[in-house]
């Protein structure tokens, strides 16, 4: 599912978005004019406090959501141009979301909850109940597969979720704060396995509010009041990294 990126080699190309929420009378600028390219194969975390508008961007980055206005482009085309259908299926073929509260089917076992994004996508049951089978086995959980969630740890649930966000290999991994709840061993797991996705020629975008968690990328976007403060490289980023990746906001981009 590697199709080209537009002509200047950016995936996602967010300009000038703003997200408004409104409280009764009252206004929330949950987005406050963003403007964020990432590439192909980039692996970034996206950090800020509590209700910066982290969950909002990951939300409207993986067309759960819309923006009030802006321009967001997903391999080089308008995804405000784009109807339901075409959205339905970028959600359920090009990216894979990994949310903080798993968002599990209750009432289905493991590999039901796994096999669920290909029944959406249409595939015979004997190749989609193999391959939930394979995702299951590869997340280190073959032995709970006809377990429900609540019969599951807490980090058995997350690599559940993990599995049904890339049983479809999308392109794009999008987890907001995958490593939240979860103890710093199982935390260390789920972020071998992120690891694997990206080396795999993979986009990674990943919130998180631990900066050791953050170090695994190769940028860092920090958000503050719906406004991108800062946006670097790590030492993860590999040698001659983009330039994009400089610090952003006040002080301009120097030369290069
Ligand atoms: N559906 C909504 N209606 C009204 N306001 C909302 C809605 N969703 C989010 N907000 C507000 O928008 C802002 C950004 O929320 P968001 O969930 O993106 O923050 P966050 O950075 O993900 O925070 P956290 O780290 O706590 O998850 C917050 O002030 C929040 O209260
Ligand atoms: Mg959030």
């Amino acid at each position: 599912m590697n199709q080209p990126a537009s002509a200047d080699g950016a995936l996602i190309e967010l300009a000038e978005i703003h997200k408004v929420y409104q409280m009764g009378a009252s206004e929330v600028n949950a987005l406050d004019g963003v403007s964020l390219q990432i590439k192909r194969g980039e692996y970034v975390a996206i950090m800020g406090p509590s209700g910066s508008g982290k969950s909002t961007l990951m939300n409207i980055i993986g067309c759960l959501d819309t923006p009030t206005s802006g321009s967001y482009k997903l391999r080089g085309t308008e995804i405000r141009d784009r109807d339901d259908d075409e959205l339905a299926r970028i959600r359920n073929q090009e990216v894979g979301f990994i949310f903080q509260t798993f968002n599990l089917l209750a009432r289905a076992d493991a590999l039901h909850n796994v096999e669920l994004p290909l029944v959406y996508a249409g595939r015979p049951k004997r190749a989609r109940r193999e391959r939930a089978r394979e995702m299951l086995g590869l997340v280190g959980l073959a032995e709970r597969m006809h377990h429900r969630p609540n019969e599951l740890s807490g980090g058995q649930r997350q690599r559940v979720a993990i599995a049904r966000a890339l049983v479809n290999e999308p392109s794009i991994v999008l987890a907001d704060e995958p490593t939240g709840n979860l103890d710093s061993k199982t935390g260390l797991e789920i972020m071998a396995l992120l690891d694997q996705v990206h080396q795999g020629g993979n986009t990674v975008i990943l919130v998180t509010h631990e900066e050791d968690v953050a170090a695994n990328a190769e940028r860092i976007v920090r958000l503050r009041d719906g406004k991108i403060e800062s946006d670097q490289a790590t030492r993860r980023a590999p040698r001659g990294a983009p330039a994009s990746a400089v610090p952003s906001g006040s002080s301009p981009p120097s030369g290069s």
